[in-house]
């Protein structure tokens, strides 16, 4: 074995020993069948994966893996996979979200803690891609990310139906009587009909783009559909680049750097992403040492037009996209206007504007050019007022034009439940111009800021045709849920911020052009309300749940852990025996 002059891999640190240690380091490795030239110092791969039954989106993960293994071993790499914990954002309760914290602490330590020299992240379902960022973040390996790409179209009576959104409408007709309860069931099995992530620009698409955008994963990641062969071929192509990063040392600090984030955050207008990437990235950036703030959102997606007509605000859906051209082509519309740092390197070794320049846009209807955009803005807004000090956000792209400038007459409801009992109620006092405010439901709240923040409409509003109110809390809503919704509302309520003290009948203010969410108290009232309130019942005081909600930041600092925040870096701990 040739070993001395590898030194530099940490892997080497485990497997270069020839002592008792260096046995138990490879002997049980060997277990499996790897010959021992495996540990002669070529780059030792962890393969981070999410796969789980749990976790329908990422159910393909294991073929993933397998094209990934192959691409590490076609370049010399020794290739290792390990689970880490995974979110599954429909299973799990009260809130995937609760976990995406705990799982990046697992990813976190999972690299650290093994002989590994670079990593490839698979992720698909919401959580699973900012959680293993996160955690990779603070080692700060070389590391690739792979996303597990959309599903096909879903396909129902005819017609192309989305993810989550289609199943917010349904759920919204059978409410009112419009469709039946069988119909419901045939669309249940129609909508989701291969393997991979939701297919509108929800959550899921939007963070595959962000990990594109950011130059953590390889040119086409966002889109190519997770049956498409394509997909495998890019996770091999892959596991074949992480070997070569780690023999050139990129680490992802030198990757997610300020300009990559920045060129995110102009992608994420471009494609009118989730609500859901504001909290994302911030908390990845923190973690990496970049400081990024909700005015970066802002103030950077301002002017960034939203090119993709994809639902839930537009009409196509992820395959169309990938059809069409997928991301390179917003990112080269985006760059030829000025909005993307052109030089910002990417994994593959070239800075993204060499892997976007020369792409073809497909479908004109799908991805319009910059000078003919789908929405003039398709960025993030954030609010501030005495409603939300420490920032709100509201996606204008998915938002009603009557209602971006409104004053209404505040509907409280307390909690979740407070609102499932009485929405139905057609004694409610509401109409279309009120405010629906709901409190209780952010970090701490809830607890884990779930995505509810997109009410249901009362019934009778509903049955008048009437699809959207301006609706305000401190949750998240889905990246595949639409309308005036003002979210992530900060100090949240069970934290004491302001939005816990409005009352039924209370005025607010909604102003997006300027900016701002103003309640209309007078400053003696709102002391006195401020005096006067109370937390609301705590949510256990013991596990997870409690370390949850004694460490979790707000919103607006990305609902981190306060411990959690930067890094530990990727030293060899001491040796375990
Ligand atoms: Fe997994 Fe939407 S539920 S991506
Ligand atoms: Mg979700």
């Amino acid at each position: 074995m040739e070993m001395t002059d590898k030194k530099n891999l940490r892997s080497q640190a485990w497997f270069a020993r020839q002592d008792k240690m260096g046995f138990y380091y490879r002997s049980w490795l060997k277990n499996r069948g790897f010959p021992h030239d495996q540990f002669d110092g070529r780059p030792v791969i962890g393969i981070c994966n999410t796969w789980s039954e749990l976790t329908p989106c990422n159910s393909h993960f294991k073929t993933i893996a397998e094209h990934v293994r192959w691409g590490v071993l076609d370049a010399g790499g020794f290739p290792l996979e390990f689970p880490v914990m995974s979110l599954g954002e429909t299973m799990l309760r009260p809130t995937a979200m609760l976990y995406r914290n705990l799982a990046s602490m697992d990813v976190e330590e999972s690299i650290r803690a093994n002989p590994l020299d670079g990593v490839v992240l698979l992720m698909g379902c919401d959580k699973t891609t900012p959680a293993l960022l996160m955690g990779a973040a603070s080692v700060d390996l070389p590391t690739i990310g792979v996303s597990g790409g959309p599903m096909l179209r879903g396909f129902y009576k005819g017609k192309h139906i989305g993810s989550g959104t289609n199943t917010i409408s349904m759920s919204e007709q059978l409410r009112s009587g419009q469709i039946t309860l069988a119909d419901f069931y045939e669309a249940e099995a129609s909508m989701h009909r291969s393997q991979g992530h939701c297919m509108t620009m929800g959550t899921a698409s939007t963070m595959a783009c962000m990990v594109e955008a950011l130059g953590v994963g390889m040119p086409g990641n966002a889109a190519i559909p997770a049956v498409d062969a394509r997909r495998n071929l890019l996770a091999r192509e892959a596991g074949r680049r992480i070997v070569e990063m780690v023999k050139q040392d990129i680490v992802l600090s030198q990757i997610m750097t300020r300009e990559a984030f920045e060129n995110a955050i102009r992608v994420n207008g471009g494609i009118g992403g989730s609500t859901n990437a504001v909290v994302h990235l911030i908390a990845m950036a923190r973690r990496i040492g970049v400081e990024l703030s909700l005015d970066d959102w802002d103030r950077l997606g301002r002017e960034v037009p939203c090119l993709v007509d994809l639902m839930p605000s537009g009409r196509f859906l992820m395959e169309d996209f990938f059809e069409a051209g997928g991301l390179p082509v917003v990112i080269r519309e985006l760059a030829e206007k000025g909005f993307i740092n052109k030089d910002a390197m990417t994994v593959n070794g070239h800075t993204i504007w060499e892997n976007n320049q020369d792409v073809t846009c497909w479908n004109s209807e799908v991805i319009h050019p910059f000078d003919a955009p789908v929405k003039p803005n398709g960025g993030i807004a954030v609010l501030r007022g005495n409603l939300a000090p420490n920032g709100a956000i509201v996606k204008p792209s998915a938002a009603s034009p009557h209602l971006m400038r409104h004053t209404g007459r505040a509907v409280v409801f307390e909690s979740i439940e407070d609102l499932h009992a009485r929405i139905n109620d057609d004694t409610l006092d509401i109409d279309e111009t009120c405010v629906m405010v709901l409190k209780n439901c952010g970090p701490k709240g809830y607890p884990g800021m779930a995505e509810v923040g997109n009410m249901p409409l009362p019934p009778k509003i509903l049955k008048r045709g009437i699809t959207d109110m301006i609706r305000i809390s401190d949750a998240r809503m889905s990246g595949t849920a639409y309308g005036t919704v003002v979210l992530h509302a900060a100090p949240e309520a069970a934290a004491g911020g302001p939005l816990a003290l409005v009352e039924n009948g209370d005025r607010i203010t909604l102003d997006v052009d300027a900016r701002s969410l103003h309640l209309h108290v007078d400053e003696a009232e709102f002391d006195r309300r401020k005096a006067a309130w109370q937390p609301p019942a705590g949510h256990g005081n013991r596990g997870y749940v409690k370390l949850y909600v004694d460490h979790v930041l707000q919103a607006d600092e990305g609902a981190d852990f306060d411990f959690l925040v930067g890094g530990s870096g990727a030293a060899v701990p001491r040796d375990n025996h």
